[in-house]
């Protein structure tokens, strides 16, 4: 079988703002480095709101720090007249090796539709950013479909035209699970990843389904980790509240 890192991100969301950013990623610096030998095989990363990015890139590369970090989203266009959007484009010059896609609050609040969700991973993939492509269901679509239906359909799209040599994360995150304090249990969320990484296969190939990480969010912390990494399919986690905390969200980077 094939190793994948386990990947460990943190969705700051709309928290800390650019001066708080810098404080925070210095810390949380300090808090795994102390711990280093228990998270080396883990890579840890950060998603700060837009505003941050540029400082957080200085800090990361002037102190060699350890850390990922990406966006939390970007335009599904390159440049032009699209008041407000930020391109893939300055993403990349801001040196982001990663970006959200389609979390279930852009979906929600900013009617996000599948069809965007897949324009916007092509557009990360243009411009050499790997998406975090977040699929789930709703507790409604839970009990009207089971848990895999919709987060399958949700990649199905989100990956057409996909090149899979450029490589991807997957995040699923159910609804219901996020921030809402009750998490899914592990084998809930290894029955997705496995028909999420089945469909990896369908459309880009075993090869790339192997290695392709697959994630788990929704209500994860330092006290259920863990049990999360330890089934086959989930590879890492995508951390919402708990990545706001410095010594929890290091706890969750030495999961074992
Ligand atoms: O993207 C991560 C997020 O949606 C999960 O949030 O607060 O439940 O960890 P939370």
């Amino acid at each position: 079988a094939v190793k994948r890192t386990p990947f460990i991100a943190g969705n700051w969301k709309m928290n800390l703002d650019h001066l708080q950013s810098i404080a925070f990623v210095q810390k949380l610096a300090w808090s795994l480095a102390d711990a280093k030998h228990d998270y080396a095989d883990a890579e840890v990363a950060v998603f700060p709101p837009f505003t941050d990015l540029r400082s957080v890139q200085t800090l990361i590369a002037a102190d060699s720090l350890p850390l990922a970090y990406g966006a939390q989203d970007l335009s599904a266009h390159d440049s032009g007249a699209y008041t407000g959007e930020v391109s893939g484009a300055f993403l990349a010059a801001l040196d982001c090796a990663y970006v959200i896609i389609g979390h279930s609050e852009r979906r929600t609040y900013h009617h996000e539709t599948d069809a965007i969700v897949n324009a916007k991973v092509l557009a990360a993939q243009r411009h050499g950013l790997v998406p975090v492509v977040c699929v789930g269901e709703t507790a409604e679509d839970l009990e009207r479909f089971g848990a895999s239906a919709v987060p399958v359909a949700q990649l199905r799209t989100a990956l057409e035209g996909v090149d899979g040599a450029k490589g991807l994360v997957v995040a699923y995150e159910p609804v219901w699970a996020i921030g809402s304090g009750q998490a899914a249990t592990p084998e809930q969320a290894e029955k997705v990843a496995a028909a999420l990484r089945e469909v990896i296969a369908e459309v880009l190939g075993d090869d790339v389904a192997q290695a392709t990480r697959i994630l788990y969010g929704g209500s994860v912390k330092a006290a259920n980790i863990a049990s999360f990494l330890r089934e086959p399919n989930v590879d890492g986690a995508l951390v919402g509240g708990a990545s706001l905390d410095i010594d929890e969200f290091s706890s969750i980077a030495r999961f074992k």
